[in-house]
């Protein structure tokens, strides 16, 4: 017989996210799924399953077929431009509300923490809404960008630059002033959640590593195992949406909310 996960905290990490005065959250492609999309590692359903990275998301994938990796990350802001945030998002914003400093860092692009109402997002990997010039790295706003045929515009800035996504590819470095915002946080925090990733990529991975060696209590929120997991003071092997519900259920008990 299939037995539902328990989604509960245990009391006294309970306890201790009430008494946290810096709580961080981390939350990956996870997170997003249940707005319809796509994670990256998952078998059968995760973009990397079905399409090579290095063709895609790499610099030199970028010189190499400009128009290619334009259209792809087209047609991937038409998927996250159609989605909206789910349950857990909301779920988020409200137990944001209860704590003393909650902040969120995420490695998604697709803006669907903000849509939903959570202030202060760190974006680690950017942002697929904007784009930005391919040498000079300067913004490029949407106003310049007329559509090419498929083909990414010209830099406003340079000769030979293209607009390119304002999103961190592989081999590339992350936002300086997001890492290091998201790095002091986890220096400082005493709670944290990591939700829908498989702590795989680095530097973001390192976050709730550092936190849990700086005393925070460390929960993952994730369906399955991960690297993490072994870890963590407790795993919720549920969905974020489920999760992060029930958590907020179980804070509105405690509160007496
Ligand atoms: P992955 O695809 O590696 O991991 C997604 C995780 O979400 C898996 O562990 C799933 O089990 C879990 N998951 C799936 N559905 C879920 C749900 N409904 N609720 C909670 N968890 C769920 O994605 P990331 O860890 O985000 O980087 O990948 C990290 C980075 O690798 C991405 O930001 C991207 C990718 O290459 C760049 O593009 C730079």
């Amino acid at each position: 017989m299939n037995q539902e996960p328990v989604l509960r905290l245990e009391p006294a990490l309970l306890e201790q996210l009430l008494r946290a005065r810096c709580v961080l959250v981390l939350t990956g492609s996870g997170m997003s799924a249940e707005s319809g999309i796509p994670t990256f590692r998952e078998a059968q359903t995760g973009l990397w399953s079905r399409y090579r990275p290095e063709e895609l998301a790499t610099p030199e994938a970028f010189r190499k077929n400009p128009s290619r990796v334009w259209q792809w990350y087209e047609e991937r802001r038409r998927t996250v431009n159609a989605a909206e945030p789910h349950a857990g998002h909301h779920a988020l914003v409200q137990i944001a509300k209860w704590l003393d400093s909650l902040h969120i860092v995420t490695q998604n692009v697709d803006g669907l923490h903000q849509a939903a109402g959570s202030p202060g997002v760190i974006e680690l990997h950017g942002n697929i809404n904007r784009s930005k010039c391919s040498v000079t790295h300067r913004p490029i706003s949407r106003e310049w960008l007329v559509d090419q045929e498929g083909t990414p515009p010209p830099s406003p800035y340079v000769r030979h630059g293209l607009a390119r996504p304002d999103v961190v590819w592989f081999g590339e470095v992350l936002p300086q002033e997001a890492i290091d915002r998201a790095t002091a946080i986890a220096g400082r925090s005493d709670f944290c959640f990591s939700i829908g990733t498989t702590s795989l990529v680095h530097p973001a991975a390192g976050l709730p590593v550092l936190a849990q060696q700086n005393g925070a209590r460390l929960v993952e929120i994730n369906p399955v195992e991960t690297p993490l997991s072994a870890q963590a003071d407790q795993c919720l092997r549920g969905t974020a949406a489920a999760t992060l519900m029930a958590i907020r259920d179980q804070l509105r008990a405690a509160l007496g909310d």
